[in-house]
């Protein structure tokens, strides 16, 4: 089947090159690392389709129409992605994630608009599923069996989905005990390989790393840049439903540091091809005890990198090496973004905010709003100023931590122990009663005595 864009030339469109020394790479190393300098690699397009109101109109109409390529949220964009036929293209319709607004949430942090892009819609339940489905199908084009990933649970969810989809087996890399059930459990149906290796997260990237030099195994963590291609859609997606009318800030959680990359690489690219005519700040918010980019942004100037063993109850973004973080820079200087940490009370209590406002999100989607209210604080964004925070994951990825943070022991033998009764007038522990309608009755009135 021919190629499904750019049907009548063969003209390279895109090109990989190394972010640091710009060598161009015609095929990628197994590490996705430059040969010349060891540095990550990024597609650059060198060649821009040149009509905008066209795309628009285009993008748009393939929303109503019925082939799986179209209704997918990623494949719908791909005149901004690079080339991969469309005979190997795995979609499970991802993308098409709701922009809701949050009213509640708006006003305690002190914003007229608040709005939250939730990722955690996707197919398998999180924003990885946008870079899945590209990076999955390069590694079908390119005739890989095996597939692999080192993971904090929502990327290793996302592989195992897309590479069954794909008839590809998936090896899981995951530092035992640091990832929620409910994203385990995921790997486990979906028919991955799992292994949960006494380390943590960075442990577990460093083997695979060495693993991809010896197997004919296909890596799919961040650093490939086919996921940060598919990842982008997310950005271009949210300008189509703001009917490109950018917000003054969009705020991501950073973990390994590759969404806030994807997505202000999407920015700069619409900016310059003029479907918008202005960029949104994008801030990138991590958990305290994860903070390695803020503490290299803060006390280091961004000049190196201040890696760390990383600790946070949200532990998707448990991250203390991570590896896109000159890409995140560059995206933070070029936007005009900040960069924010916020408190493990902090992170319990905006996502019980979120959860409030009937949205819900994983802990570490919350540091959005944690962070918002931070930079509200600092005055970075003003009241005026339009807001949106992009959620990358459901509420039901870590029931343990919502349930724990409602009864009230999430923090018992922590430091903030003494902290959680400002998170009081937040928690909704479940009442036990006899089943009886009198008991339902008088804890109903209960309930409506209270202020
Ligand atoms: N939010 C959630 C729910 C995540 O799962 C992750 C990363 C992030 C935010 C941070 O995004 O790494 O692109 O800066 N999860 C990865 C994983 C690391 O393995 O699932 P990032």
């Amino acid at each position: 089947m021919a190629p499904f864009r750019r049907e009548n030339s063969d003209e390279a469109i895109s090109q990989l090159r190394c972010i640091s020394c710009g060598a161009a790479c015609a095929t990628a190393a197994p590490d996705f690392r430059c040969t010349t300098c060891g540095d990550l690699l990024e597609f650059n397009f060198v060649k821009w389709p040149e009509d905008p109101p066209a795309l628009k109109r285009l993008w748009s109409q393939r929303k109503t129409l019925l082939k799986p390529l179209d209704q997918s949220g990623v494949w719908r964009f791909r005149e901004l992605l690079p080339q991969i036929p469309e005979e190997h293209a795995i979609t499970l319709r991802e993308g098409n994630t709701p922009l809701y607004d949050l009213p509640r949430c708006a006003k305690i942090s002190s914003v007229d608009t608040l709005q939250a892009k939730h990722q955690g819609m996707n197919p398998t339940a999180s924003f990885k599923d946008t870079g899945m489905t590209f990076a999955a199908s390069s590694a079908h084009q390119q005739g890989f069996r095996w597939v692999a990933c080192a993971s904090t649970g929502n990327t290793s969810a996302s592989m195992a989905a897309y590479a069954a989809r794909g008839n590809m087996q998936s090896l899981v890399l995951i530092p035992e005990g640091k990832i929620s059930w409910g994203k385990l459990s995921q790997s486990l149906d979906y028919g991955a390989l799992t292994c949960q290796l006494r380390t943590d997260f960075d442990g577990c990237v460093r083997i695979l790393n060495e693993l991809v030099r010896q197997k004919p195994v296909y890596l799919l963590n961040s650093v490939n840049p086919y996921r940060i291609e598919g990842q982008k859609t997310a950005a271009i997606e949210l300008m189509e439903q703001l009917e490109w009318e950018p917000p003054h800030h969009i705020i991501v959680p950073g973990g390994n540091l590759g969404n806030s990359s994807a997505i202000g690489k999407a920015l700069l690219e619409m900016h310059d091809l003029k479907l918008i005519d202005r960029l949104p700040k994008l801030s990138i918010i991590q958990a305290q005890g994860a903070n390695p980019f803020y503490r290299t942004v803060k006390e280091f100037g961004g000049k190196k990198l201040e890696s760390m063993t990383a600790h946070t109850q949200a532990t998707a973004i448990q991250i203390g090496n991570p590896a896109s973080w000159k890409k995140a820079l560059r995206v933070l200087n070029e936007t005009g973004g900040a960069v924010e940490e916020v408190s493990e009370v902090e992170i319990a209590e905006s996502k019980a905010e979120i959860g409030a406002d009937g949205i819900g999100c994983e802990p570490a989607s919350a540091v959005t709003l944690a962070g918002l209210k931070k930079l509200r604080k600092s005055r970075f964004v003003k009241q005026n100023e339009s807001v949106v925070l992009i959620l990358t994951g459901h509420l039901l990825k870590d029931p343990d931590f919502t349930i724990k943070f409602h009864r009230g022991d999430l923090f018992a033998g922590t430091p903030d122990e003494q902290l959680t009764s400002q998170s009081a007038r937040l928690q909704r522990c479940p009442v036990v009663l006899d089943a009886n309608l009198g008991a339902v009755i008088a804890t109903l009135e209960a309930a409506e005595r209270k202020p």
